[in-house]
């Protein structure tokens, strides 16, 4: 379903409308009768955090009251839930245009309800023509007199490409190769004014990224690497910020084989850190953010075959250093590893990785938060905690001693693939760490990428993480 939302100055005329409001009063004298009033009044007395709904012959009115704020962040999560609710009853009455008259809340509690409202009407429907939604276009028509168009717009950008970002992970691998997976953002990021790099094999092969190409070489399928570089003419920072995305489009483990039922079945989402960048980048560009951001997508499928890497190959990754492999099913490093080593050539501001990498994560955290750590300054985790407390998009910054480097020791190489039985997240970051030199953030999505169960407004499998949270980093960063 898309969502189309806009700013009216007029009450819109459509047969559903959501009014915010704190005092009774507040709702003028034409709209209910006493009788109304009282009723509605008297509900939100019994339990304020409550909807209301009148029916007025075939007009629905859904009542939300106000309340006082106490933990911003909290409220704003709460709001977003409401929007959910209300997307329940939008879509039981198959409203095509909804309105909202708000009488008393601030902006960004108007963006957070419409967010959770829009964000709610996702369904990953394409294959099942029969049941598509008959509702394909979802217009929101907002009266607030506080709330800016621009900022109506750029939310509605920030649902597309949330929603971008959850049909390529919703999307399975026997569509979505490395070379539709590249061809999908150059697509759309040329369109932005975003210029578009995608290197082939034998591109690869030259730039000798040999991460990328070893767990590339099971595989039937070519790898592919995309740079999308966005650099608008008023750009405020001269470094860029270097976004990097793992783009393994389907994890079967390689030799190292996963077993099947919870664990392989839902591996297609390995690519999900690159649906954040590229979509993070796409919507940035759609925004016209004065940054000048890159997003490099290391891609490929990591499988099993005669051809596939094996535990005790070691390989030369692009930076010179050798690794010796001991489990294919640690994939994810490897390609990183090579993309993070050419992000050097950029002299970046600060570079951020997104990356379903680790078990260990999901283990550790589960979906509540994504798992970050890394090197870069405390003032850019300050930034990144107030950005994940506005967004709900959650972070949990993990310990990242250089202790943890001796697990990754190899008598034959420069290092191994894997640590040892405990901290696997870490040693996996760690791992990364040797082929960055700049202010780096790692955030281990593997928790907080995949749903098998619907949640809220954050749907079913894929959720999109990291677009919304990205965007509100940006925002952040240029003010
Ligand atoms: N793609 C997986 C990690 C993953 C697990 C993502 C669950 C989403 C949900 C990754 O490539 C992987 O298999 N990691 C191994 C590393 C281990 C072999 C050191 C893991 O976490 O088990
Ligand atoms: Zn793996
Ligand atoms: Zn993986």
């Amino acid at each position: 379903m898309e969502i189309k939302i806009k700013k009216v100055t007029k009450l819109p005329e459509v047969k559903q409308i959501i009014y915010i409001y704190n005092k009774i009063k507040d709702l003028g004298s034409g709209l209910l009768s006493k009788a109304e009033k009282n009723w509605l009044e008297q509900q939100h007395k019994l339990s304020p955090t409550e909807l209301v709904s009148i029916n007025q012959y075939d007009f629905q009115l859904m009542f939300i009251k106000s309340e006082a704020i106490t933990d911003l962040n909290q409220q704003l999560e709460a709001v977003r839930k409401k929007g959910n609710e209300l997307f329940g009853w939008a879509k039981k009455l198959k409203s095509k245009e909804i309105g909202i008259v708000n009488l008393a809340w601030d902006n960004d509690f108007v963006a957070a309800f419409i967010e959770g409202f829009a964000l709610s009407a996702y369904k990953f429907d394409k294959y099942l023509p029969q049941e598509k939604d008959e509702v394909k276009v979802l217009s929101i028509a907002v009266w607030s007199e506080q709330t800016k168009s621009k900022q109506l717009k750029d939310l509605q950008n920030t649902i597309k490409y949330v929603f971008m970002a959850r049909d390529l992970v919703n999307e399975p691998q026997n569509v979505l190769n490395a070379t539709n997976l590249a061809a999908h953002f150059k697509n759309n990021a040329k369109q932005l004014g975003i210029k578009v790099d995608v290197w082939n094999k034998s591109k690869i092969e030259a730039m000798k990224m040999g991460g990328l190409l070893a767990v590339n070489k099971g595989s039937v399928q070519p790898p592919s690497f995309t740079i999308m570089e966005y650099k608008p003419k008023n750009a405020i920072n001269e470094q860029p910020i270097v976004l990097v995305g793992k783009g393994v489009v389907y994890d079967t483990g390689g030799l190292s084989l996963k077993p099947t039922p919870g664990s392989m079945d839902s591996m297609k989402c390995d690519m999900a850190g690159a649906a954040t960048v590229g979509c993070a980048v796409l919507l940035a560009a759609e925004n016209e953010l004065p940054l000048y951001i890159v997003a490099l997508i290391p891609a490929t499928d990591n499988r099993p075959s005669l051809e596939a890497y094996a535990p005790g190959d070691v390989i030369t990754m692009m930076s010179g250093k050798t690794v010796e492999v001991l489990n294919t099913d640690a994939e994810g490093r490897l390609i990183l590893a090579d993309a993070l080593h050419y992000a050097k050539k950029y002299n970046p501001k600060l570079v951020f990785d997104f990356a379903t990498l680790t078990g260990a994560a999901v283990v550790a955290i589960g979906a509540m938060a994504s798992v970050i750590m890394g090197t870069a300054d405390n003032a850019t985790f300050e930034a990144l905690d107030q950005a994940a407390g506005y967004t709900h998009e959650r972070l949990a910054r993990f310990p990242f001693w250089d202790d943890y480097k001796e697990l990754l020791k190899s008598d034959i190489a420069d290092m191994k693939n894997i640590g040892g039985r405990y901290a696997g997240a870490i040693t996996a970051g760690k791992f990364l760490e040797y082929y960055t030199d700049y202010p780096w953030v790692h955030f281990d999505i593997a928790g907080t990428a995949w749903l098998d169960a619907p949640e809220s407004y954050r749907g079913k499998n894929g959720t999109g993480v990291g677009v919304r949270l990205l965007n509100q980093f940006f925002q952040q960063y240029i003010k």
